[in-house]
């Protein structure tokens, strides 16, 4: 089955032609990567499934239901992560602070402050569990804005994770990380997303093949092939386009 598929699916941005009908399929449980060139359309892909554009024209189904201009926190709701291609943690907040927001935006916790007191041991335990998993438990409390960079890209994924999505879509999540920190990245994302559906973008080749089920490659804004690993790597379209000599 389908957990999220995209249907004829376009964006553009005041004129500028990004996404000519996009039929993405992901199915459940597998790791998709989403590769192509720079400027191919993969973020804004993203941004039209997540709710930060609405297509110009097209339709996003998740589970079959159509989803299509659904905003992020109603998507979070329905099982629904995502990180961002920037870092977007917030700075001054330590890590644990972090966490617990987005615990907290998980359980709808807002303004209810009797209930929010007889939850907060709860909410502690929990995100104490996920610092655990992501393996910054040392760094509890210092500020997200003074992380390593591959520990405030895990802080990231942790937040997107703390909301016990279905389905994930990480942009990039090794971009700008150091062989080692990818290499703990990748580990951290097998772990973490186990029986769940991931769809990564990712120019990283070794993170593209070692963890992806299936990968789709997008090429100005059209699928240009979509297929298990070796036959992409065999397809001869995707050599010409992309690949190339990379060698993969
Ligand atoms: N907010 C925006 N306004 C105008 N044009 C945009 C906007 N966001 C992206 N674009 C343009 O849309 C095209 C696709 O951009 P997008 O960021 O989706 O590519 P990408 O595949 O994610 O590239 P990269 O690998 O560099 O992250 C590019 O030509 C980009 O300049
Ligand atoms: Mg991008």
């Amino acid at each position: 089955m389908n957990i999220l598929e995209t249907k004829d699916l376009h964006h553009d941005f005041s004129g500028l032609k990004v996404l000519f009908g996009i039929d993405l399929q992901v199915e459940e449980g597998e790791r998709h990567a989403v590769i192509g060139p720079n400027g191919a359309g993969k973020t804004t892909l993203f941004n039209t499934i997540t709710g930060t554009y609405h297509p110009s024209k097209g339709k996003v189904f998740f589970k079959g239901k159509d989803i299509t201009g659904y905003k992020p926190h109603k998507l979070a709701r329905i099982g629904m992560g995502r990180s961002f291609q920037i870092t977007s943690t917030f700075t001054r907040l330590t890590a644990f602070q972090n966490i617990r927001l987005a615990i907290l935006a998980k359980h709808g916790i807002r303004f209810n402050l009797f209930r929010y007191v007889d939850k907060m041991k709860d909410i502690t335990r929990e995100t104490e569990i996920m610092l655990e998993r992501v393996n910054l438990i040392n760094e509890r409390n210092v500020p997200a804005g003074l992380l390593s960079y591959g520990k405030s890209r895990a802080l990231e994924i942790s937040m997107a994770m703390a909301t016990d999505p279905e389905l994930i879509l990480l942009d990039e999540f090794a971009a700008g990380m150091s062989r080692d920190e990818t290499h703990n990245a990748v580990a951290m994302i097998r772990k973490m997303t186990e029986g769940k559906t991931v769809v990564i973008i990712e120019h990283d080749m070794d993170v593209v093949f070692s963890l992806a089920d299936r990968i789709t490659v997008l090429h100005y804004g059209k699928i240009l092939a979509t297929g298990k690993p070796d036959d992409i790597r065999d397809n001869q379209d995707v050599k010409d386009a992309y690949l190339g000599d990379l060698h993969v």
